[in-house]
């Protein structure tokens, strides 16, 4: 049982942070409530964003403070204006509670948001996210805010493998945002967050342009795409598997599985299962060690295959590796065997090796298989 605290441990959180604000400093969307720094509409456009994305927020932001620019004026305005105004943004309780709340903070504090956490999550409307929102970009406080854009973010960099839907997981991403968080910096620092997951890190992302690409543990394992893990606990579970490509003049080396156990009598390619705080370097040179006896060298990563089996999902790392000597299969495999591509059809190969074997040649490599 890993504890928490592991779970959470996070490697090289200012370096993160400072590419984070560095690609937010460049890059930022030119929006309506980063130009003011009136908590009043910072709330309003922090209602709004909710539930709808920023390109539809904008000229119902933009109308709605035309119309009530002031805490004072939407205490005052009566509810029927309130939700025209709002017609079409859709969650019309958001409206109701901003109206509500709006003579609240006129009756109770003098028409000023308040600052105190507590005091903003008293008020309707304004749960955990919302008052993080505000106290850390109207007010400055060093709080992380945490929207379904950073879970997204963050299951993503820490490689976070269970429900972050959970209290457990609720934990988790908290303090992983908090080792992020940088004093004085947090409300840009969590609209880095949300802007990265809006536009780079989306439920497809572009990974190649990501400014965090480098310390991203699931874009590592090739599992950004699993990240964050689905609502519905998965049926069958994932298995990380890293498979070598060794090609020894035009040769590929292939491995036979002991006739006892799954798949038992079946050729694939050298490899197995990644554990837990080894990378799949590693990994792939410990079981050519340790099941074939060879010292590998790995080359480079030339692709990954999804494979199902009834029992479990498959993600297979392959790379490219040499190895000095002659493989002495033992334990996993009971036969090595140097394959002539021209013969690939006497040999009865696991279902993912046959993936593996199609999508050759590969890029970087000259097997033509
Ligand atoms: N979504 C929620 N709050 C946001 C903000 N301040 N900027 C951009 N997107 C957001």
């Amino acid at each position: 049982m890993v504890s928490e605290a592991a779970v959470t441990r996070v490697r090289n959180p200012q370096a993160i942070t400072a590419k984070l604000l560095a690609w937010y400093d460049e890059n930022r969307r030119d929006l309506p409530w980063r130009r003011t720094h009136d908590p009043y509409t910072i709330w309003v456009a922090e209602v709004m964003l909710q539930q709808t994305q920023v390109t539809t927020v904008i000229p119902y932001y933009e109308r709605f403070l035309q119309r009530f620019p002031t805490v004072e004026a939407l205490a005052r305005a009566n509810l029927d204006d309130v939700l025209a105004l709002w017609q079409g943004l859709g969650y019309y309780a958001r409206a109701r509670n901003l109206h509500e709340a709006a003579k609240i903070v006129l009756q109770k504090h003098r028409g000023q948001l308040p600052q105190e956490r507590a005091t903003l999550k008293s008020l309707p409307g304004i749960g955990p996210y919302t008052s993080a929102a505000l106290a850390s970009i109207a007010f400055g406080q060093n709080v992380p805010a945490i929207d379904a854009n950073v879970v997204r973010v963050l299951c993503r960099l820490f490689d976070y493998a269970d429900d972050p839907r959970k209290a457990a997981g609720k934990r988790a991403l908290r303090r992983y945002a908090e080792a992020l968080l940088p004093q004085g910096r947090a409300g840009d620092y969590n609209q880095a967050m949300m802007e990265l997951g809006a536009t780079i890190c989306t439920k497809a992302p572009d990974c190649k342009v990501c400014p965090l690409s480098s310390f991203c543990e699931a874009y590592a394992k090739g599992l950004q795409a699993v990240r964050p893990v689905p609502r519905r606990r998965q049926e069958v579970p994932h298995r990380l598997f890293v498979s070598a490509l060794t090609e020894r003049e035009g040769r590929l080396l292939i491995v036979r599985r002991v006739p006892e156990g799954l798949l038992g009598g079946l050729w694939e390619l050298p490899g197995g299962p990644v554990r837990e705080g080894e990378t799949l370097q590693e990994a792939l040179r410990r079981h050519l060690q340790e099941e074939l006896n060879l010292q590998a060298t790995v080359g480079a990563q030339l692709g990954v295959v999804e494979h199902a089996y009834s029992h479990f999902q498959l993600t297979v790392q392959i790379y490219e590796a040499t190895v000095k000597g002659e493989p002495k299969p033992q334990e996993t495999w009971d036969s090595a065997h140097w394959l002539d591509p021209e013969n690939r059809g006497d040999f009865g190969f696991t279902g993912v090796t046959v993936k593996i074997l199609d999508k050759a040649p590969w890029a970087g490599s000259d097997l033509l298989l």
